[in-house]
């Protein structure tokens, strides 16, 4: 028996035995071998490899993460985010010389063109932060309409270093909007962390005086949330990056793509599950709620992870950190006794439910006095770098065109057109949506 698949189309009796990568997959072209129409249906992409990345490796069922082959405890505790910025899309981490060049080239490029701000300012009072984030970033590709010329190492360098460097700036921008307050300009005399806060904190005072441990907090959840390999924003980012737009439309993308409460704001959706639950006292009604359909327990499953996330793992040490300096979230006994009980509750270990990033990091985000608004910010942030890292690798693979997927078409045969007063009844008129996930007979 050798490490290859045999396929027989019984249609015809015609086989085609292909050999297995090393990461058990095969290629598609073995099923167009066998006949040319043959199509997988796969949505949501659940077994589908959609590249070959050198960037970051996954094993959901060890709970292993690596950035280009180190792992992300190593960088947690002995990196910084701009040093993995580096690694992930360079491919090595930086020598001396090339971190204190990229930290410089970086630091020079917080600042926006001031018309940013004007166009910041014509959002309404009460605008998410993640709604102007998003925005701002698809405006900045008229700022920079060179940008088109992705094909150019030098023009794309130059546009990632200017995303890197001024997402903290628009981030922070958004806040202070957001809370009318006056915006606050980098400072660049101030580390990547340090500088955000001072932007986001900063008031009167002409310099920043940050407390370093939250500095050094911030800084490890930008690592830990600097890539997760092929995840919802990030596919957003090569789909789009894939028709060969410039880097700030597919990073808006990608953005979008965040901001929804399963990937990106799920951050702010587990706090806003813990206030709605109040007591340690209310957690078993909660989870038999969850258990019965009645919503998610946010913070917990993950596509890939089928144990902990070695993520929360970090995010629950770093947490530990960041309460010493400015007092515990009360919401954290909740939180804890929710992890407890869910753990050890068959529903959730049948379904390899386990706390993922997003468990543990909000209460951090609250105790460091972020707005629940600013969570899937602080999420973005970070994983600007990986999404910069596949857009260059996408960009760079012989193996890859504009993405385009097939579909199976289960709509109306042909049908001839009538006239309205002909018709004897329409549509709903609504948009009537699909029966929710929970409702649906489960997919294997
Ligand atoms: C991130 O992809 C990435 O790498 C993402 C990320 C990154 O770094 O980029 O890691 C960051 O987005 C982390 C995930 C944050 N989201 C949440 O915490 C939201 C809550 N979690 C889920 O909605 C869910 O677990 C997902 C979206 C994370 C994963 O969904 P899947 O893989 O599509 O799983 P599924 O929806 O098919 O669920 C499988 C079963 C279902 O039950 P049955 O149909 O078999 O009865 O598990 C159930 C689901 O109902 N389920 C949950 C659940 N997650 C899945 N039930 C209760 N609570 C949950 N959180």
């Amino acid at each position: 028996m050798g490490d290859s698949i045999t396929l027989t189309d019984d249609r015809t009796g015609a086989t085609v035995t292909v050999p297995l990568e090393a990461d058990n997959t095969i290629p598609s072209s073995a099923l167009r071998a066998l006949d040319p129409g043959l199509r997988v249906y796969d949505p949501a992409f659940v077994s589908t490899a959609s590249c070959a990345s050198q960037i970051t490796y996954v094993d959901g069922q060890r709970g292993v993460l690596r950035y280009r082959g180190y792992p992300i405890e190593q960088l947690a505790e002995q990196s910084t985010y701009l040093e993995v910025a580096y690694l992930l899309i360079h491919g090595e981490l930086p020598t001396a010389d090339q971190l204190d060049a990229w930290r410089q080239d970086v630091t020079i490029h917080t600042y926006v063109h001031e018309n940013v701000k004007h166009f910041m300012q014509q959002f309404h009072h009460d605008a998410h932060p993640m709604g102007i984030l998003v925005s701002t970033v698809a405006a900045l590709s008229t700022f920079y309409p060179d940008a088109k010329l992705i094909f150019d190492a030098e023009v794309r360098h130059k546009q990632i270093v200017r995303l890197i460097a001024k997402m903290p700036t628009l981030a922070a921008f958004a806040h202070r909007f957001s809370v009318g307050m006056p915006f606050v300009y980098p400072d660049n005399d101030l580390d990547y962390a340090t500088n955000f806060l001072s932007m986001m904190w900063r008031v009167g005072s002409p310099c920043y005086e940050g407390d370093p441990v939250l500095a050094r907090a911030l800084d490890v959840l930008f690592i830990l949330h600097a890539d997760h390999e092929q995840n919802c924003s990030t596919t957003a980012m090569r789909s789009v990056g894939s028709s060969h737009a410039d880097p700030y439309s597919a990073t808006a993308a990608a953005a979008a793509a965040l901001y929804g409460p399963l990937h990106g704001g799920a951050n702010e959706a587990v706090i806003r599950m813990l206030d709605h639950i109040g007591t340690v006292e209310a957690v078993p009604a909660f989870l038999e709620g969850v258990k019965r359909g009645e919503g998610r327990l946010m913070g917990f499953g993950h596509r890939v992870y089928k144990h902990y996330d070695p993520r929360a793992r970090i995010v629950k040490q770093t947490a530990d950190e960041v309460f010493a300096a400015v007092g515990t979230n009360p919401l954290l006994e909740v939180a804890l006794a929710l992890e407890e009980a869910a753990l050890s509750d068959d529903y959730f270990v049948e379904r390899q439910l386990y706390p993922n990033v997003d468990f543990y990091s909000g209460l951090i985000y609250q105790a460091m006095g972020f707005p629940l608004e600013m969570f899937t910010v602080l999420f973005a942030i970070p994983r600007t770098a990986g999404w910069m890292a596949h857009w260059v690798e996408l960009l760079g693979d012989p193996d890859q065109r504009i993405a385009r997927p097939r579909q199976r078409y289960v709509g109306s045969s042909e049908r001839t057109y009538a006239p309205a007063g002909q018709r004897a009844k329409g549509g709903d008129g609504g948009d009537t949506l699909p029966p929710p996930a929970t409702a649906r007979p489960r997919r294997d």
